[in-house]
């Protein structure tokens, strides 16, 4: 077979020991030939590919980011898009598609499937929050990033006696900020699951700095404060239909510092969660994820999503992993709160 791979949406950690996994096994152990599409759906929509083979993928373990670029790129919001698409992947000789993204990307795989293309999905996010996968790897990289911050930022704030502000990444799911806020100790946490009363948040700040010792405030970017909107950086919509996010951290710093009297700064900590080398979990996650989704491309078993599911990787429908996303159940919440304040 002659199989097209290609990376979309926000890029995270481990994309490309997914992709050398793939190519790896698909060559070893099929005798499959591989074409690299550029740019997520870009590539293939307008026919940007690039060589795949063993020498492409040397080296790229540990690297960050991917090899075959990424976009945003829907083709369902593009004229004849799918047509064009199945047009390019018979001109190119490419069978089947393996696509590595998260619920956009995996979202525009399983309409084509459903169109009658081959495709494969694998999850990727640092958000951590497609249904049907426990985790997603870049998420425990992205974590780690954070909570590093995090432990920094404590002893700063407590040489200056100020409230930090985190802001860390996490549109509609807070997971980021459940796990970097709990690992590095965080005074309280916020996420996009719960609205936050800015009165109780300056509560706990305050009592933190009865203790003598500086609070962290860690906030996802999409969490909202209890009557208001959310804050937006711009109101521009990429072809998913996604505000672009940012604003919550410093906005919250500057109510912080109003009702505690005490000097409250804000870091956004933004791509720096999405760069760099991946965690060895991440690593090992995307390696087995890639060489499941090769099995299954070489079994034909389309419109399948590979997901790890308690410490197995398994194959899900591509519409059921699409279906809703994993937000955090507020019993997840609870054993974070216990934390707070004190
Ligand atoms: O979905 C991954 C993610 O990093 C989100 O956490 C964040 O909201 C978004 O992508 C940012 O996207 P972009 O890099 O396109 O601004």
């Amino acid at each position: 077979m002659r199989i097209g791979v290609l990376t979309g949406g926000g890029d995270c950690p481990g994309l490309n020991a997914v992709i050398r996994a793939v190519v790896r096994k698909g060559v070893a152990s099929y005798g499959h030939e591989f074409v690299g599409f550029r740019d997520g759906w870009k590539g293939p929509l307008e026919g940007l590919s690039r060589p795949l083979g063993i020498a492409e993928v040397r080296g790229i373990l540990p690297r960050g980011g991917t090899i075959l670029g990424s976009s945003r790129t829907n083709p369902f919001k593009i004229e004849n898009g799918v047509e064009r698409i199945k047009e390019n992947l018979a001109a190119q000789g490419v069978d089947a598609l393996i696509a590595i993204g998260g619920e956009d990307t995996l979202g525009v795989a399983t309409k084509l499937h459903e169109l009658g293309v081959n495709v494969i999905g694998v999850p990727k996010t640092i958000d951590n929050d497609l249904g049907a996968t426990d985790y997603t790897f870049g998420f425990d990289t992205a974590v780690n990033i954070a909570m590093e911050a995090i432990d920094r930022l404590h002893t700063t704030a407590e040489s200056h006696h100020r409230t930090l502000v985190v802001e860390v990444m996490g549109r509609h799911a807070g997971w980021i900020a459940l796990h970097a806020g709990l690992a590095g100790g965080a005074n309280v946490i916020l996420l996009p699951e719960r609205n936050f009363d800015v009165e109780q948040v300056a509560g706990y700040v305050e009592k933190r700095f009865q203790h003598q010792y500086a609070p962290i405030v860690v906030v996802a970017e999409g969490a909202q404060p209890l009557e208001g909107q959310m804050v937006l950086q711009n109101q521009e919509l990429d072809a998913f239909g996604h505000v672009r996010l940012g604003g919550i951290g410093q906005w919250l710093a500057e109510q912080l510092e109003a009702k505690t009297g005490k000097e409250a700064r804000t870091v956004v900590l933004g791509h720096i969660q999405r760069g760099g080398t991946p965690t060895a979990f991440d690593r090992v996650l995307a390696t087995r994820l890639g060489l499941q989704a090769i099995d299954a491309a070489h079994e034909g078993d389309w419109g399948k999503m590979v997901a790890m599911q308690s410490t197995d990787i398994v194959r899900v429908p591509l519409a059921e992993a699409t279906r809703e996303l994993k937000t955090v159940p507020l019993e997840r919440y609870a054993e974070a709160e216990v934390f707070f304040g004190s």
